[in-house]
């Protein structure tokens, strides 16, 4: 068997950034694995950690964010939090995709997903939903159309804020900052399925997700605080939503 010189005895790469231009200094890691058939395989990941990023909540804004996107019903990545040398990262796993262009976008098969992500980008307090932070994919099951996945929630949940963290309750405006999302709303019924979605999101299925967060990731979070505020915030998306329209966030809902 011939290992990729990269790799050190250790399982994992830690390798280099992704762009010396993002905010919270990802980088890419590597992870030597066997397959059931003996063969070799790389699996490529993206990763944060806390002392790169300067965010001292990013396991816990990244990890959460996107267990609770998924129970929504975004399409995330795979992803968990794992000690590497002297770290704790946030791992993702690369989904390869395209430049995100309009007209893709606009082809995507999840496109009546909108509504469910901007819903869900005002629950958790995210106010970094831009072009990049959606991956434009092509589905393995039809490479014919596209598909777009959620990335990227270190902005969100409890932000980069030292103690004392957010309280969870940023201006909805902020929310709403992504004119080729805000622009798909044209009526009430829009928010329908987003809102059952969210309702549908049981106390015990936040309690769970936030408790799944590994104890090495918490960083003195206050992980009860959290869920009563999550529950808190549910209940208030739908008055949340109507004061964000008065503020002019959706110029085509009549
Ligand atoms: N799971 C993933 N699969 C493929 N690409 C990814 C993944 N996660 C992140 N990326 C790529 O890395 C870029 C930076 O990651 P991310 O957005 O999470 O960090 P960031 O610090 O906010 O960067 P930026 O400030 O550029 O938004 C993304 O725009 C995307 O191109
Ligand atoms: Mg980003």
């Amino acid at each position: 068997m011939v290992h990729p010189l990269f790799f050190s005895p250790c399982d994992w790469e830690v390798a280099h950034l992704v762009s010396i231009l993002a905010t919270t200094r990802p980088r890419y890691l590597y992870h030597s694995a066997l397959a059931e058939d003996g063969a070799y395989i790389v699996e490529r990941w993206i990763g944060k950690n806390p002392e790169e990023s300067g965010f001292p909540y990013i396991l816990a804004n990244e990890f959460i964010c996107a267990q609770l996107a998924a129970e929504m019903g975004l399409m995330v990545p795979e992803c968990k939090v794992q000690g590497i040398g002297q770290q704790t990262w946030f791992l993702s796993s690369y989904i390869p995709h395209e430049s995100f262009t309009y007209g893709k976008f606009k082809q995507c098969r999840n496109i009546g997903d909108v509504p469910l992500l901007l819903l869900f980008d005002l629950w958790v307090c995210n106010e970094d939903r831009w072009d990049s932070n959606l991956l434009i994919c092509r589905p393995e099951d039809d490479p014919d159309t596209y598909e777009f996945v959620v990335i990227d929630h270190s902005h969100a949940l409890l932000g980069d804020a030292n103690l004392p963290y957010s309280a969870l309750d940023i201006n909805p405006k902020d929310c709403f900052t992504f004119n080729e999302l805000t622009e798909q709303i044209t009526s009430h019924a829009d928010w329908d399925p987003a809102l059952s979605a969210l309702r549908g999101l049981h106390d015990e299925v936040i309690m769970d997700v936030v408790n799944a967060l590994p104890d090495v990731a918490r960083g003195g979070l206050d992980t009860e605080w959290l869920i009563k505020r999550l529950i808190q915030r549910r209940e208030q998306v739908a008055s949340l939503l109507e004061h964000a329209r008065a503020l002019g966030c959706f110029p085509y809902w009549v």
